[in-house]
Parts: C-alpha cells; sequence; structure tokens
C-alpha cells in the first residue's frame, strides 16, 4: 500500500525552471542545498553545461505551416509524447517527504519518463507498483551503479526486471565520486530516515588495511570498479536493453555500440565527477556522429528551457533527461511542484518549436543551429 503523495500548489510567480530553483533555495537547509544543487571542486563543468546550451543560437525558419504539429519522438519502441525524461537522482527524500514516489507520480501524469536511481529512498518496487498501470505514462527505466558484489548487484536486476522497469541505465562515469568541496565544507551527511533502501543487505566490501604507500582509491575502491567487461556480463544476466549513461568521447560511443548497448547518454553527471569535462552540449554531436544512428543517443545536463530540449534534438539527441529542477519543484511543492516542472518545460518546447518553424521533432536539424547550413 502507497499513499497519494500530497498536493501541494506552486506560488504565482514560479513561471521557469529558475522560479523553481529560487523556491527550493529558501527551503532546503545547507546540508540538502549542497547536495542537490552542487558539482565537483570549481564547478567549472557544471557552469559551462548551462552556458554551452546558452552559447548555440536557433536561427528561425518562417512562414511554415505548423498546425497539427506535435513533440510526440520514438525511443526504444515505444511512441512517448514528449522527449524530456527525468534523470537519476539519489536520495529524493531528501527534498520532500513523498520523495521518489511524487516524481514518479508527476511524471507519469505529464508522459514523461523516469530513471530510478539505484540509490533511490524509495524501493524500486514501490515506485513500479504505483505507476506501472498508468497507461499515459513514460518509461520506466532503473539506473544501475554495479555494487561490489556482483551477485548482489545482479539480484538487483533482477528485482528490477520483476518489478517491470522497462530498460537499466548502467551509469559509467562515476568509479568514484568528485572531488566535492561543497559536500566537504557543509560536513554533508545523509538525515536520519533517508537511505539507499534498494541495497539493503548489502555486506561492505571485504578490506584489508592498506600497507604504506597504498591508495585506497586505486588499492580498494577501484577493484570493484566497472569496466567494459562488466558491460558484456551485465548483457548475458539481463534480458533489459541495457544504455550507458556517462559517455562523452566518440571511441566510447563507438565502444558502446559494439558492447552491445542499446543506447547512450551523453552526460557529465550534471558536472558532478570530474570537474573541467566538457559541456554535455559540446559533446553531444560528436557522440552522434560516432554513433551514426546505431542507437539512440540522449543528454542530460544543464537542459532549463525548452529551447535548451530543442537544440538537443536538433543535435541529434532522441530525448533529454533533467535532474535538478525536478528536484527544485519536488522541494517548495512535491508532486505538484514535479508537475508544474514538466510542464513548462513541455509548454516551452512547444513554443520554441512553433517558433523556429518546426512542426515535429523530426524538423529540428543542425541547420537550426547555423545560418550556413541552408
Ligand atoms: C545525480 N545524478 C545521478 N546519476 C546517476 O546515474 N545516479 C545517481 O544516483 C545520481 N544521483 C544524482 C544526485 C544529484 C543530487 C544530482 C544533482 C545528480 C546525475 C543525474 O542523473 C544527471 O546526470 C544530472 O543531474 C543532469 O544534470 P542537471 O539536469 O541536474 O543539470
Ligand atoms: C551523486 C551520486 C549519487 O551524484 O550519483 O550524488
Amino acid at each position: 500500500m502507497t499513499t497519494l503523495p500530497s498536493l501541494q500548489k506552486i506560488p504565482p510567480g514560479v513561471v521557469s525552471l529558475f522560479d523553481h530553483e529560487r523556491m527550493a533555495r529558501e527551503q532546503l537547509d545547507d546540508n540538502a542545498w549542497t547536495y542537490f544543487s552542487g558539482g565537483a571542486a570549481d564547478e567549472i563543468t557544471l557552469r559551462s553545461n548551462r552556458s554551452a546550451w546558452d552559447g548555440l543560437t536557433l536561427w528561425p525558419r518562417v512562414l511554415r505551416r505548423l498546425a497539427g504539429g506535435h513533440t510526440r519522438v520514438e525511443l526504444l519502441g515505444r511512441t512517448l509524447a514528449h522527449p524530456i525524461l527525468l534523470a537519476p537522482v539519489a536520495f529524493q527524500r531528501m527534498a520532500h517527504p513523498d520523495g521518489e514516489l511524487a516524481m514518479a507520480y508527476a511524471a507519469a501524469a505529464l508522459g514523461a519518463g523516469v530513471v530510478l536511481s539505484t540509490q533511490s529512498s524509495v524501493s524500486l518496487q514501490t515506485v513500479a507498483d504505483t505507476v506501472l498501470a498508468d497507461a499515459g505514462r513514460g518509461p520506466l527505466w532503473f539506473q544501475l551503479y554495479l555494487q561490489h558484489d556482483r551477485g548482489f548487484t545482479q539480484e538487483l536486476v533482477r528485482r528490477a526486471e520483476a518489478a517491470g522497469y522497462e530498460a537499466l541505465v548502467l551509469t559509467v562515469d562515476a568509479p568514484t565520486s568528485g572531488v566535492r568541496d561543497g559536500e566537504r565544507r557543509a560536513g554533508f551527511k545523509l538525515p536520519v530516515g533517508v537511505a539507499p533502501v534498494n541495497l539493503a543487505g548489502l555486506q561492505p566490501p571485504p578490506t584489508a588495511p592498506l600497507r604504506a604507500g597504498q591508495s585506497a582509491l586505486f588499492d580498494a575502491l577501484l577493484h570493484h570498479a566497472p569496466t567494459w567487461d562488466d558491460v558484456t556480463w551485465l548483457r548475458s544476466v539481463t534480458r533489459l536493453p541495457v544504455l550507458l549513461k556517462g559517455v562523452l568521447r566518440p571511441a566510447d560511443a563507438r565502444q558502446a555500440v559494439s558492447a552491445g548497448a542499446s543506447g547512450v547518454i551523453v552526460s557529465n553527471h550534471g558536472g558532478r565527477t570530474l570537474d573541467t569535462a566538457p559541456a554535455t552540449a559540446s559533446a553531444l554531436p560528436l557522440v552522434v556522429r560516432a554513433i551514426d544512428g546505431a542507437v539512440p543517443v540522449l543528454v542530460d545536463g544543464g537542459i532549463r528551457r525548452g529551447t535548451d530540449v530543442l537544440k538537443a534534438m536538433a543535435l541529434g539527441a532522441s530525448a533529454v533527461l533533467v535532474g535538478r529542477p525536478a528536484v527544485y519543484g519536488l522541494v517548495h511543492a512535491g508532486a505538484a511542484g514535479v508537475a508544474h516542472v514538466l510542464r513548462l518545460l513541455r509548454d516551452e518546447l512547444e513554443i520554441a518549436m512553433a517558433l523556429t518553424g518546426c512542426a515535429t521533432l523530426a524538423d529540428a536539424s543542425p541547420a537550426l543551429l547555423s545560418a550556413d547550413l541552408s
């Protein structure tokens, strides 16, 4: 049994994703704010994710026939009402008591896909049970962090399959956390009552004391980090499509296809892992070219406006994901806040399409971003 998330009101004056961010900042304590909003080190990648979308110019076409247009896209054999999914974000009950449940409700109501984090603070079964039967919902995917205990990981995969998840998203850009100065300064800790519930029962890895000169990273943690062999292994233990999240380089994109990935997500983890990694808007066209239509390419990082979504689609993305903005909606208005964020983004996408002369997203091509291309 799950209870319906509480419905909260959207204050007047909240009309953009940035307004939601402001509202969230007013409500969260420094501990949670630092966790959700922060990036790694000097936050150069965090900022450049935003500035790279802003730096792309839309060159509109005029007088095109737009009546009857729509935002629908095809993705992995399904037709979606629009190309916006919720990115996996850990520990959402730190944002609101309804946490991932409210996220999933809101996404289902708005036809948006959900990628649930391995580190969700509501169980993967509860989230799936709550939204699976909703006819209008988007795809329901499970984000996987490979655990040091591969037996536990395989069981986690089995639980996700049994619960009804439709794809696995293997995150490959975080063999370790980034340098989180903000979290260390704030002395970040998970509040009592918020925990990675899907990992309950996982025993810590056996540790041998490090010898002098050994590294806690290279001689301990990274023994368990995923490699390309694990992608092959994962595919052998699941019938679900596997997407790789956190790919930035063309060579890795090509290897992902060779390894049997069903899709790649161009992502730098929202600037939380490697600082000074490229902005995703810069990496996206390179990955799209390398993949050459073999599998869908998705992108996340800094997407805050309908124009950002349209730019991503013009660069060849099949869909986009948003992370922090949905959390900000959740913080101050629960499920209604998330729904509002998704609604704003979709409405803005429609407006951007209309104003650039795109009746459908198939009309969004690189020519939209350059005066030279016809
Ligand atoms: C994340 N992200 C993330 N990714 C993942 O694969 N598993 C996870 O558990 C998390 N957790 C997480 C927590 C928080 C607080 C943030 C902000 C991000 C990364 C996330 O899926 C996504 O790649 C970025 O958030 C996208 O950037 P924007 O939209 O937040 O700018
Ligand atoms: C993070 C991890 C959970 O970015 O992916 O905080």
